[in-house]
């Protein structure tokens, strides 16, 4: 039996999945995409896609996961290919790699903004303002402009970032590596158990301060019945629906391979159904509930719902280093609860950027036979590499983000239930998703996997592309094409090392 890395304990286990699933996206991403998508409409498919999609995927991934790493391997090209014999299941399984690896390129770029940011507001180095009754635009633009010179986001095909961005870029990959390298239990697992609980500490002191703030323009309690007041005549929106069911799938990192990986460190008969409904649980709690209330109703309590609204809407960086900045400037101990907002960002990025680097690393190591050290320090190297395109080429970020990140997690959910609960065998994968499992899952699930949760993707997926996809295409600008090529130039190279493996293997 091959000898792989295992968690060493349940609970760390639990915490490295919740870690890997709390992210950028719960507290950036979930508040943006419910503002944008009209607040309360965005809740009904939110957690319609949550029950449908998610949940069932979310055992289907831990199931393969395990699957795999029994059998000595942690990443979909191998093992998809265990599932189904079929000369292209290994490149389907490709995606597992891609996906992951892209977003991981520009996710570590931000991630560092937030160890920056914290940083800064720690000693005093954001802007500081005192016109507290000007309005909203006038007040936020000194804020806006410090994040303009710190990314260097301008309007020119090429950005210059400032060289503290830069720093804090290094510092963070260097923090990576430090994790990756100490491996599974000793790496991951020990930072999970000290950062997961640490940031539900922070969110909640965070929460009760934004709850106690109250000015002239409004409450946080506005804020909040704007996010959970449905609004039922907007449901018929399909754009509602995209993304909702996108938020649901990047929040709850599915479909990127990175949960697959993590799982194919359990062992043989180690409970799924109940620790990954509790992991999926703990990160829907740190978003609904505290991503939901903190930047939202801190901006509606401070600039009123309409603003809040409009600050939303024009993206998550504004919501989370213009307008939160802003506020903390206002606010006795500002500089202090500045810091624990980002450095509850920082945490949460960096349990969640180990997991999204993890796939290749395993990759490496499994197929490859490499050293965890050389698998760690070679796929940093050349994420190091390509994460430049997102630092320095203007709209790279969100094309990444756009392909890798939105729309292939899609596509590559949908070939995992087709290939575990179609191509494999219906109720081989039914009972290896229960095997030692702590609940058992009501059968009513099988049905859902094997039809309900396949269509629905299938439906996305059609959707995506013929709505979505011409527009996006259209007002596309040259950088994005360069961009596009080295997206592909990179799936090429991931093609070439699984061809190059296979071909190995079966040669011995
Ligand atoms: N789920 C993470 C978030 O909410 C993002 C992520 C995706 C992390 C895939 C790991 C793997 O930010």
């Amino acid at each position: 039996m091959p000898n792989r890395e295992r968690w060493a304990t349940r609970i760390g286990l639990i915490l490295a999945m919740a870690g890997n699933a709390v992210g950028l996206g719960n507290f950036l991403r979930f508040p943006t995409q419910a503002a944008q998508n009209g607040g309360g409409v965005f809740m009904i498919p939110y957690m319609i896609s949550l029950v449908l999609i998610a949940i069932p995927l979310m055992w289907v991934e831990w199931a393969i996961g395990r699957y795999g790493g029994v059998r000595g391997h942690g990443t979909t090209p191998a093992i998809f290919r265990l599932l189904w014999q079929h000369p292209v299941a290994k490149y389907i399984g490709v995606l597992g790699l891609f996906v992951p690896f892209v977003v991981s390129c520009y996710y570590v770029y931000i991630e560092s903004w937030t160890l920056g940011y914290a940083v800064m507001s720690l000693f005093g180095m954001l802007p500081k303002v005192s016109a507290a009754s000007a309005s909203p635009e006038v007040y936020l633009a000194p804020f806006k402009e410090f994040l303009n010179s710190y990314t260097g986001m301008g309007e020119g095909d090429f950005y210059h970032p400032s060289l503290k961005a830069y720093i804090f870029l290094l510092i963070t990959m260097g923090l990576n590596v430090y994790v990756l390298i100490k491996g599974i239990s000793g790496g991951i697992e020990r930072l999970a158990k000290v950062a997961m609980p640490l940031l539900f500490f922070f969110a909640i002191v965070l929460m009760i301060r934004v709850f106690t703030l109250e000015t002239s323009h409004g409450s946080a309690v506005a804020g909040l019945n704007f996010l959970w007041e449905p609004k039922w005549s907007e449901l018929a929106n399909p754009k509602v629906w995209l993304a909702a069911a996108g938020q649901v799938f990047f929040t709850l990192s599915l479909g990127f391979g990175a949960i697959i990986t993590y799982a194919s460190y359990l062992k043989r008969n180690d409970d799924i159904t109940l620790s990954a409904l509790t992991a999926s649980s703990l990160n829907e709690l740190a978003e609904v509930v505290l991503g939901g209330s903190i930047a939202i109703p801190a901006a509606a309590a401070f600039f009123g719902v309409a603003a809040a609204q409009t600050i939303a809407a024009s993206g998550a960086f504004n919501l989370a280093f213009v307008s939160l900045p802003a506020i903390f400037a206002n606010i006795p101990f500002g500089q202090f609860f500045g810091f624990l907002w980002f450095i509850l960002l920082f945490f949460a990025g960096l349990t969640s950027s180990v997991a999204i680097t993890q796939p290749v690393i395993a990759f490496l190591e499994d197929e490859f036979k490499m050293e965890r050290r050389l698998a760690v320090l070679s796929t940093m190297f050349v994420l190091f590499f390509v994460a430049h395109v997102a630092v320095f080429l203007a709209g790279a970020l969100d094309e990444m983000d756009f392909w890798a990140g939105t729309f292939f997690v899609v596509v590559f959910a949908l070939c995992e239930v087709l290939i575990f609960f179609w191509a494999f065998n219906p109720s081989q994968a039914w009972a290896e998703i229960n095997r030692g499992g702590y609940i058992k899952l009501p059968r009513l699930f099988f049905y859902i996997m094997r039809y309900v949760t396949p269509a629905f993707l299938f439906l996305i997926t059609v959707w995506w592309v013929v709505t979505i996809l011409p527009g996006y295409l259209m007002e596309s600008r040259w950088t994005s094409w360069v961009t596009r090529e080295i997206l592909v130039a990179i799936m090429a190279v991931f093609c070439f090392l699984v061809y190059f493996q296979d071909k190995r293997r079966r040669r011995k």
